[in-house]
């Protein structure tokens, strides 16, 4: 009788982000990088996602961090000769402090408001702050739910107010490269689904089912985008 030995199973790596010291972010385990866009409704307010393009999946890719490769969103090198400076000023402070609260009668908000991009899907109708705390009206409660989970740098989580558990959205484990064509801005890099970041020094971030990492290299809060990318 042959001894057939079946092959080991192909190794691969976790998915995971890691910044690099005045560099890129290298991407492991084949995250899927997609480009989507807001859209609008009738009355301007920002409502939908749209899938624009999905790039073919790589096992290992890095991601310009400093906003001048010629070749985005991948990195060219560009970032050494510009000298760029990506100091990760989150990482020697907690980048998450303590949130507002806001408490509606089936609601309640968390709003890191340090973690702003200026997605603007929560100013409709009233706002999410309103929307929370008029939450015993079933319209006003589905929109707030909405608005928080498509908000994505996670400054809004909506809880339920009775058991305090977090209300979030699914989302595919991917990284997305937002985009408003209504505005011509390029935002953030919308990390989805809890894949981990880890600093330039090793340091892991906490793990959020929605993040932005900043793709301009302005944020103030690198790796993560404080919306500086509207200020140009
Ligand atoms: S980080 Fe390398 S070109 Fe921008």
């Amino acid at each position: 009788m042959t001894d057939k030995k079946k092959p080991a199973p192909e190794q691969k790596d976790e998915m995971k982000i890691t910044v690099t010291k005045n560099g890129p972010y290298i991407v492991t385990g084949g995250v899927p990088l997609i480009r989507m866009e807001i859209c609008n409704d009738d009355e301007g307010y920002c409502r939908t996602w749209r899938e624009v393009e999905r790039f073919s999946v790589q096992e290992t890719y890095a991601l310009c961090r400093c906003g001048h490769s010629q070749h985005k969103p991948f990195c060219d090198g560009t970032h050494a000769k510009i000298g760029f400076i990506g100091t990760e000023t989150a990482g020697s402070e907690p980048y998450l402090r303590q949130p507002r609260i806001i408490t509606g009668p089936e609601l309640e908000l968390l709003d890191y408001e340090n973690l702003c991009v200026h997605a603007r899907f929560c100013m409709r109708a009233g706002g999410v702050w309103n929307l929370t705390e008029n939450s015993d009206n079933p319209a006003a409660k589905a929109t707030a739910i909405e608005e928080a989970c498509n908000c994505p740098s996670g400054r809004l989580v909506i809880r339920d107010a009775e058991t305090g558990k977090a209300i979030e959205p699914e989302l595919e484990r991917s990284i997305v490269l937002i985009e408003y064509p209504p505005r011509e801005e390029h935002g953030p890099l919308w990390v989805r689904g809890g894949i981990p970041v880890v600093s330039a020094e090793g340091k892991p971030y906490r793990i959020r089912n929605r993040l932005t990492l900043c793709r301009c290299g302005r944020s103030k809060n690198k790796p993560f985008c404080d919306g500086s990318h509207i200020q140009h």
